[in-house]
């Protein structure tokens, strides 16, 4: 038996099904891809991510595209041409705000969504290059989210443009060049704005292309599950429709229901009110902070602040930063261990949440000033972060002894139904 064996095949019944199907058979693909598709059947709604994500990429395209109709990319213009959207353009103040709380709940997911994919150990063979296509992804995002950011013209747009491409000027001999090509001069101004708003029209749909690549690479290996252990037989799976799109969509229900939650009851908690002022080149804000989803990345590049041999702080901070996102990419060749899922790896399972914990606290240190305690804290925690990925997850995989496995799925799941029937009829 294939080990994903289908659940059902199209057959087209009308004339122009027929018809379709012998020239260009997309219904059949569909219908192979999102209906009878085998997903196994102990999912539960950690995998439900990925299909938020998707509905979150459609709306902010939507959202973005009707924005881009009444934005003017323009240093004179940008800062007043938002405050006409909020203002003037039918339910302009909605399209806007859920655009730019879109952009937080779209890292919230993809969050949730790689740190389930580091518990189940998702990114083990044979899904190496579906984990690289989703850390494209997600590299993608971050360019993404940062030129967007530009656009309203507000004082963190423009202090925080000059702060980030900034970084680059750390690198000798390319530095420069590098840090000119991204302004279009020699500081932030109109081309900055107008190439920001060009790529931060077109990194969309490179994500939306990623992504059909994801889900490709997706459907060739087939979901992993809660146990880790691989589809045996077709007694392991369920069809994708109905199960995995009710639960889907029950799941981007709820998301939605908070996501409105901070639209309409407290659009501005996730912004930074300096980004209502417009932006000044000659008044520098006290504190200049990234949006909260870089802000790990943030305390990261600031907590080295101690030359290491030829390379002095600025550079070891800017390497450290971009290794921090290196790193995720060779995750599938650190992890050494044989059992995929952190359900059966007791050991990978308390480190994993020490990195969630991490990871969090690096992100509330991004936010504080880079002294005192703040900086040993974030050296501290950016020591944990790197320690993880390098010496934790080679070395666990080598002495940590796991659980028993269940010998499939099926059996996982019927071990389980059996344990909680025997405790109801205790009780
Ligand atoms: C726009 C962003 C993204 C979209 C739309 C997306 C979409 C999806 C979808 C639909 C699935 C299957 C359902 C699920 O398991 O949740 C999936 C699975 C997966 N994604 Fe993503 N993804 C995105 C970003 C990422 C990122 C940033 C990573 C990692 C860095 C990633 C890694 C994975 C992995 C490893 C799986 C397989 C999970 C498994 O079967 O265990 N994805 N993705």
């Amino acid at each position: 038996m294939s080990q994903l064996e289908h659940h059902g095949t199209y057959t087209p019944n009308t004339g122009i099904e027929k018809w379709i199907d012998a020239r260009m058979p997309l219904p059949r693909l569909m219908y192979d891809s999102f209906v009878a598709y085998p997903v196994p059947r102990n999912l539960n709604y950690a995998y439900t991510f990925g299909g938020i994500l998707s509905l979150m990429l459609v709306a902010q395209i939507l959202t973005g595209v009707v924005l881009a109709m009444h934005y003017a990319a323009s240093t004179g213009l940008a800062f007043s041409s938002v405050e006409h959207i909020m203002r003037d353009v039918n339910s302009g103040w909605l399209i806007r705000y859920m655009h730019a709380n879109g952009a937080s709940f779209f890292f919230i997911a993809v969050y949730l969504h790689i740190f389930r994919g580091m518990y189940y150990g998702s990114y083990k063979a044979p899904r190496e290059l579906l984990w690289i296509l989703g850390c494209i992804i997600y590299l993608l995002m971050m360019a993404t989210g940062f030129m967007g950011y530009v656009l309203p013209w507000g004082q963190m747009s423009f202090w925080g443009a000059t702060v980030i491409t900034g970084f680059f000027t750390a690198f000798p001999v390319v530095g420069e060049p590098i840090q000119q090509l991204l302004l279009g001069g020699f500081a932030v101004d109109n081309p900055t704005l107008n190439r920001f708003f060009s790529l931060h029209y077109l990194l969309p749909f490179m994500i939306a292309g990623v992504v059909v690549l994801h889900v490709w690479a997706l459907h060739v290996t087939g979901q992993t599950n809660p146990t880790g252990i691989e589809v045996k037989s077709k007694t392991d799976t369920v069809a994708f429709t109905p199960y995995a799109t009710i639960k889907d969509a029950f799941a981007m229900m709820v998301f939605f229901v908070v996501f409105a939650y901070f639209v309409f009851y407290m659009p501005n908690f996730l912004g930074h009110p300096d980004n209502y002022i417009e932006a000044n080149p000659l008044v520098t804000p006290a504190h200049i902070v990234p949006e909260w989803y870089y802000l790990p990345f943030y305390a990261i590049l600031r907590a080295i602040t101690f030359d290491i041999g030829p390379i002095d702080s600025k550079l070891g901070g800017v390497l450290a930063m971009f290794g921090s996102i290196a790193v995720l990419f060779v995750m599938p060749w650190l992890d050494t261990s044989k059992v995929r899922s952190a359900v059966y790896r007791p050991w990978y399972k308390l480190f994993f949440w020490i990195f969630v914990a991490n990871a969090i606290l690096l992100g509330w240190l991004g936010s504080k000033p880079a002294e005192g305690v703040y900086t040993t804290l974030a050296q501290i925690a950016t020591a944990y972060y790197f320690g993880f990925f390098i010496i934790i997850l080679p070395l666990l995989g080598l002495i940590e002894t796991p659980r028993r496995l269940p010998n499939s799925i099926t059996e996982a799941v019927l071990e389980r139904n059996r344990a909680s029937a025997s405790s109801e009829a205790k009780d």
